[in-house]
C-alpha cells in the first residue's frame, strides 16, 4: 500500500471510531450536579499539559528537524491554550492557580503515548488520532456551552482551540504521508490509532460512570 492508500484508510478507520463519541449517538446530554463549564475547564486543563509535556519530550527524542519543528509547534499550543483555559476560569470566578492539573499524575493515554518509541507510531497516535478525537470532543464541548448559555467559552473554543487541533491533526496526517511508507511503519501505526482510540472511549466511560463527566474537550 503507498502511504497515501494507507493514510487515507486510516483516516476512515479512525472516523468510523469516532462516530461512538458522537454527541448524539452514547452521550445524550444529562446535565445535572457538577457538570459544568469550569468543572469541564478544569478537566481541559490536565489534557492541555498532557499534551504539551508529551509533545515536548517528543521533540527532543527525534533527529528528525521536520517532526522536532511539528512537535515544537504543538507544545507553543498546547501550553497556549492551558494559558487561554486559566484566564477563562479566572472570568468566570475560579483561581487557575488553585488547580494542580498534574496532581494525580499521568493518566493512562499520556503513560501509553509515552511508551512508544518510533515516530511513525507517536504521530499517529498522538497527533493523527489523538486530535482527531479532541476535534470531535470539542465540537460536542461547543454545543455543550452553548446550551448552557456560556457564549465566551464557546467563542474560544470554536476561533482559537479547536482550529489549532485540527491544524495537530493535520501535521500528524502530513508526517504520516512521509514515514508510513512500509508495511512494518503502517502496522505499528494502525496498532498505535486503535490502541489510541479504545484508551480514549475506556477513559471516557470512567469519566461518565465515576464522576458524569462528559462533554470534557480534547487536545
Ligand atoms: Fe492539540
Ligand atoms: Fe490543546
Amino acid at each position: 500500500m503507498t502511504a497515501a492508500e494507507f493514510v487515507a484508510g486510516l483516516d476512515a478507520e479512525n472516523q468510523n471510531a469516532l462516530r461512538g463519541l458522537e454527541p448524539d449517538t452514547t452521550l445524550k446530554a444529562e446535565v445535572s450536579g457538577a457538570l459544568n463549564v469550569p468543572n469541564l475547564l478544569k478537566v481541559a486543563l490536565r489534557n492541555e499539559i498532557e499534551a504539551t509535556e508529551i509533545a515536548a519530550r517528543w521533540l527532543v527524542a527525534t533527529d528528525d528537524a521536520r517532526v522536532k519543528l511539528a512537535f515544537a509547534r504543538q507544545v507553543g499550543d498546547e501550553a497556549k491554550h492551558y494559558r487561554l483555559i486559566a484566564e477563562r476560569l479566572k472570568e468566570l470566578g475560579f483561581d487557575p492557580e488553585a488547580v494542580d492539573p498534574l496532581a494525580g499524575g499521568f493518566g493512562p493515554l499520556f503513560r501509553y503515548l509515552d511508551s512508544l518509541t518510533t515516530t511513525v507510531e507517536r504521530v499517529a497516535a498522538g497527533q493523527f488520532t489523538r486530535e482527531a478525537i479532541a476535534v470531535v470532543k470539542n465540537r460536542q464541548f461547543i454545543e455543550f456551552c452553548e446550551r448552557v448559555g456560556d457564549r465566551a467559552t464557546a467563542t474560544l473554543y470554536r476561533d482559537v482551540i479547536e482550529p489549532d487541533e485540527r491544524y495537530h491533526h493535520e501535521l500528524g496526517r502530513s508526517l504520516l504521508l512521509r514515514l508510513a511508507t512500509t508495511d512494518d511503519a503502517q502496522a505499528s501505526a494502525t496498532r498505535a490509532a486503535r490502541r489510541t482510540l479504545e484508551l480514549a472511549e475506556e477513559l471516557q466511560r470512567k469519566a461518565l460512570s465515576t464522576a458524569g463527566i462528559h462533554h470534557a474537550p480534547g487536545c
